[in-house]
């Protein structure tokens, strides 16, 4: 049964190689499962402008408007690091972001048991930490206008603008509470209301919009206060929603309280097509790690998270995404590891492909 199309773009440096562990878990999925995907697979990134001279081209991007989802690995290294901005590889990615419109970011930070005593913190206040930071990714004081260094007086001014409408404030809090409904139905929407109008317009539509999901518990703080309660406690959190800026920096250090970069799926959501799906890219955090590229050592479960993610929110998969998840949790109770995440001496790290063998075992006995 055919559920849907993806695009997949490896990109860089470990990208292909974290991705090509992706194509046979789709595959298994296609055998095993009877669920087969329309794949296209196209060039992004430094990839591209090796062959196009630009790193996304127009029928590559027409493309990916057209898909249920897409797939990134990653972009960029340092051979086209003296490139123009214009053409860096990164570019690629921004426009993909930027013409989807993609104004819900979900980033989730998820701690398998396994991997409790990688984190910063007390392995009791991370082990099954599982929460979800929506951060509005389209619009606040990245884009917002007047901008740009000034001269004022005898001296110069750097200025950035926080500017919300309504409406977006309104669409992404509707992402959160849609998640927040599949979840454990408790929203907290963080932003600095007691600072800044942004902030209290921001506060007043996200309750507005709460009416709509009464069965979501919505609680508010401040963004300090927030960055402080996910350090001591983080999990009295499920969902949280919160503007670019402070998403930038809570989802970032959120993450890190689960340890490895290699593990870090992301998904980035817009508006639904006429199918009703949401335009979708997913991607892991991390990039295209050139100092291990090559060498079959890259951790490709962030990557396979990411398809995950996309099994639950853009093919309506949840069940098999869970099953996805639980062949990953297995594997690493079973203390296979790459090289990224090994801490204890005498564990031999498995390659890239060998994290992929495993995965593909523990889904076989999940049957
Ligand atoms: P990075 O995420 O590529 O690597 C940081 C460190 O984490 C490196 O030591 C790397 O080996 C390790 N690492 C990352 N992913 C890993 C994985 N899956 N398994 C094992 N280890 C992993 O960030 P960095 O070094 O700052 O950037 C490298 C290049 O990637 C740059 O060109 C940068 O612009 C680009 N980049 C691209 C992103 C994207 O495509 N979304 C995001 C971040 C950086
Ligand atoms: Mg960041």
């Amino acid at each position: 049964m055919s559920v849907g199309s993806l695009l997949i773009l490896p990109g860089d440096g470990i990208g292909p190689e974290v991705m090509a562990e992706v194509r046979r878990i789709i595959d298994w999925y296609g055998e095993k499962r009877d669920l087969t995907f329309d794949v296209s697979e196209d060039l992004v990134g430094g990839a591209a402008y090796d062959k196009h001279g630009t790193p996304l081209t127009d029928a590559t991007m027409d493309h990916a408007q057209e898909v249920d989802a897409v797939l990134l690995g990653a972009v960029g290294g340092p051979k086209y690091d003296d490139l123009d901005f214009s053409v860096k590889p990164e570019r690629g990615l921004l426009r993909l972001r930027k013409e989807m419109d993609l104004f819900a970011n979900l980033r989730p930070a998820q701690c398998f048991d396994a991997l409790a005593d990688f984190s910063s913190l007390k392995k009791d206040v991370v082990a099954g930490l599982d929460i979800m930071i929506v951060r509005e990714l389209t619009s606040g004081i990245y884009f917002g206008e007047p901008r740009g260094i000034f001269e004022e007086g005898n001296e110069r001014v750097g200025i950035n603008t926080q500017r919300y409408t309504e409406s977006e404030i309104d669409r992404v809090a509707r992402s959160a509470f849609e998640l927040a409904m599949k979840r454990d139905k408790k929203l907290c929407s963080m932003e600095k209301a007691n600072v800044m109008e942004s902030g209290i317009l921001w506060r007043e539509v996200v309750t507005e919009v709460a009416k709509d999901y009464p069965e979501v518990e919505l609680s508010h703080m401040y963004a300090d206060a927030g960055a402080m309660q996910l350090c001591r406690w983080p999990k009295q959190f499920d969902v949280i929603v919160t503007d670019n800026l402070f998403g930038d920096l809570l989802s970032d250090a959120a993450a890190m309280l689960t340890g490895s970069l290699g593990m870090l799926p992301s998904a980035s959501l817009g508006t639904p097509m006429e199918n009703g799906r949401p335009k979708a890219l997913y991607e892991p955090v991390h990039g295209s790690a050139p100092d291990i590229a090559g060498q079959g050592k890259a951790n490709p479960i962030a990557c396979i998270l990411s398809f995950a993610m996309a099994l639950r929110y853009s093919f309506d998969l949840g069940e098999e995404a869970d099953r996805l998840e639980a062949a990953i949790e297995q594997v690493l109770a079973d203390g296979k590891r790459t090289a990224d995440l090994l801490g204890e001496e005498g564990v031999t790290p498995v390659s890239t492909s060998g994290m992929g063998d495993a995965i593909l075992e523990a889904l076989d006995n999940s049957l």
